[in-house]
């Protein structure tokens, strides 16, 4: 845990207008662009895409902001994930890829795409049963070569599948995105409930927090703002969460911030390097995250609101 290290990524799933084959427009480009500089003014340097958002037009309105912005690239941080085929399966679903040659030949469209020649960081985007960890680490290895791919992660893995992968890679891998938010704390809970575990119909998840802590991969938490489900989004929010969205609002005024800083301030006091990564394209939201990484929750104040958010009691 040496390199512990709090930072909001912003998440550009949402840039790029919507999921189809519509060419982007310069609307899509202004909202990524106005994004971006909001994102920048609260200090976030980190980007994470991936290949499939808004079926690669993410990344392509993010190129353009690049491009229109002289001097950019070198102050940032840009991530992509490959190895979802989306709806390339029967009645519509996904198949997964993490062939060697898959990978590779979707970073380099991605770069495409992003008009850069790097990625600072490339994950595998799911696991994938048919992967063979060999040749993900060789893929990783020939990007790394040619200077196309600085760093590498993975996404949604056990610590079992992290593990193999990184028995075969030449460097650290450095993240594991998960989803993780006040929302969706299953990773939490399975780790209080050891003796209990058959209460869930996945393992897997108990000691992954505790596995990157250990060998210093970041835990990089989507949906961390959980689609704005306590901060104001009420087609998600039910009647089980006003206890919860009361907590986060009297929490604000005692520290002094936005519930949508304390949603994420929750997410940064798990130990370890912890990179929460907010997906809303509005300005105004994200700004209301500004405070998150400043501020220190109680443990009382964590734990509360946990419990509130779990809807029953800790063991
Ligand atoms: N690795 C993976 O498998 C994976 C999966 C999902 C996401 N991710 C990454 O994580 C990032 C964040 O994920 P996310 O977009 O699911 O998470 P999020 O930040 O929890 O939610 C943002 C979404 O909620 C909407 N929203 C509506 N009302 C809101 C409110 N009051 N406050 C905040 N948001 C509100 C936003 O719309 P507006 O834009 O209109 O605000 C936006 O669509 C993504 O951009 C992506 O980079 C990764």
């Amino acid at each position: 845990m040496s390199m512990a290290k709090k930072e909001l990524i912003y998440g550009c799933m949402g840039l790029g207008g919507s999921w189809d084959d519509t060419p982007i427009s310069s609307k899509d480009i202004v909202v990524a662009e106005k994004a971006i500089e909001t994102a920048l003014e609260i200090g976030i340097t980190y980007f994470d895409h991936a290949d499939i958002y808004s079926l690669g037009k993410a990344e392509q309105v993010f190129g353009e902001v690049l491009k229109n912005n002289s001097g950019l690239r070198d102050r940032i941080m840009v991530q992509s994930k490959a190895g979802i085929c989306l709806h390339q399966g029967i009645n519509g679903s996904s198949i997964y890829n993490a062939s060697k040659a898959y990978l590779i030949e979707q970073a380099e469209n991605i770069l495409k795409r992003l008009q850069t020649d790097y990625l600072d960081v490339f994950m595998v985007h799911r696991p994938d049963p048919l992967m063979n960890p060999e040749e993900v680490a060789d893929a990783f290895r020939i990007l790394k070569k040619a200077g196309k791919v600085k760093k590498f992660g993975v996404s949604n893995m056990s610590m079992h599948q992290i593990a193999t992968i990184q028995e075969y890679c030449d460097e650290p891998l450095v993240a594991n995105q998960i989803e993780l938010s006040l929302a969706h704390s299953l990773l939490i809970d399975a780790g209080v409930e050891v003796d209990r575990i058959n209460k869930y119909d996945y393992t897997g998840v108990e000691g992954l927090i505790e596995y990157m802590q250990k060998h210093n991969l970041a835990i990089q938490a989507y949906s961390s703002l959980a689609g704005g489900r306590y901060t104001g989004n009420a087609s998600l929010a039910s009647k089980a969460d006003t206890h919860t969205i009361v907590l986060l609002n009297q929490m604000a005024e005692k520290y002094n911030t936005t519930p949508a800083s304390i949603l994420l301030a929750w997410i940064f006091k798990i130990p370890g390097t912890v990179q929460p990564i907010i997906g809303t394209t509005n300005p105004e939201r994200i700004k209301s995250c500004r405070d998150a990484a400043q501020i220190e929750l109680s443990r009382h104040d964590w734990y509360n609101l946990w419990i509130s958010a779990r809807g029953e009691r800790i063991p």
